[in-house]
């Protein structure tokens, strides 16, 4: 192991912005298939791995959106959120916001009981066996109409005490934060947290959206805010926290290469960045090859990675005490590394 790579390991992280669904890795996809006699248009791992090659966010999405059909009961919903907080345990990540898609499912009529049910046993069964702590997003798909995300809403009600937040995702362009205004305004008047992907591929004009017509508390990527100064100081005057997922942002093509990548402009302009892994089963790389990676690409230097940690606990929705907790542990670990 590198320096780089004891260093990121070592550090307390949490994982801010991780689509559940995104973290189907091919072996279980093709057991769950086998499990719940679905078809899937690959006759192996390899040949799931080789179709993993995307020009843009909708390539992407159409795989993810195939993939998902696997997830049938609650059996499987528990597996699935198992395998990656086992993964990331390792990775020594100590709180989680992890994001799922209740319509990629009770569209294809999978109750959301069941899915909520299978995920959140286990998200308990890490807390209890790891002190691995974790919020639950619940995400609207943007591509579907403002009537099925307060569809979804509805479905929610009797699980908001397992609900701690609504976010936003799908296909960013031509949906705009401003379609889900008055949803999101529900969901803050039931004392949900917002977040929204925004800047992903869309202009920074979403961005102002999310930030004015949402009422977000983070912003899920933000990439784009770097083409507009006064967002940028906004967003620094604000510490808002944007979830970047630099992975993501090559394997659909915002970079054309890791060096490109703007983490760490963004850390020189006082943006408070966080570094997650989105969908890390389709975009090579949990959330330590995220930082590992992306250091060694753009040349992050040490105290640059543990500000990133840091950020990751800053922007959380833990209470304060416990990211003060969280805090001092990463101080710990500096004196010990440094
Ligand atoms: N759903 C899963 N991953 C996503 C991403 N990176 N952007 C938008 N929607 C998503
Ligand atoms: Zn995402």
């Amino acid at each position: 192991m590198t320096d780089l790579a004891r260093l990121v390991q070592a550090l307390p992280k949490a994982e801010l912005h991780l689509h559940l669904e995104g973290s189907l890795e091919p072996e279980l996809m093709f057991e769950l298939a086998r499990r719940n006699g679905i078809d899937i248009p690959y006759d192996s791992v390899e040949a799931i791995r080789a179709a993993y090659d995307f020009s843009n966010l909708q390539d992407f999405l159409d795989i993810y959106y195939v993939g998902m059909n696997v997830l049938v009961t609650e059996a499987d919903f528990f597996d699935l959120t198992w395998a990656y907080l086992t993964r990331v345990h390792a990775e020594n990540v100590r709180h989680v916001e992890v994001f799922f898609d209740p319509q990629g499912h009770t569209d294809r009529g999978i109750a959301f009981d069941t899915v909520v049910a299978g995920i959140t046993h286990a998200l308990d069964r890490a807390k209890a066996e790891w002190g691995l702590s974790s919020k639950l997003i619940l995400c609207f798909l943007r591509h579907l109409s403002e009537e099925a995300a307060f569809e979804t809403l509805e479905m929610a009600r009797p699980h908001l005490d397992r609900i701690d937040g609504v976010g936003l995702d799908s296909s960013e362009l031509g949906h705009p934060p401003s379609k889900f205004q008055r949803v999101f305004e529900a969901a803050g008047a039931l004392g949900l947290k917002r977040v929204a992907h925004a800047g992903e591929e869309g202009p920074p004009a979403y961005i102002h959206e999310a930030l004015d017509l949402l009422k977000v508390d983070r912003i899920d990527h933000g990439n784009r805010a770097l083409e507009d100064g006064t967002l940028v100081a906004r967003l620094g005057r604000e510490q808002m926290t944007l979830t970047v997922c630099p992975l993501s942002n090559l394997r659909l093509c915002g970079i054309a290469r890791l060096e490109d990548h703007p983490l760490k402009r963004m850390l020189a302009l006082g943006l408070r960045a966080t570094v997650n892994s989105d969908d890390p089963a389709y975009f090579g790389g949990y959330v330590n090859d995220n930082y590992i990676r992306t250091a060694e690409a753009t040349g992050l230097t040490a105290d640059e990675i543990v500000e990133l940690a840091r950020n990751s606990f800053r922007g959380s929705f833990l209470p304060a005490d416990e990211i003060a907790r969280h805090l001092a542990e990463i101080d710990a670990v500096v004196e010990t590394v440094g």
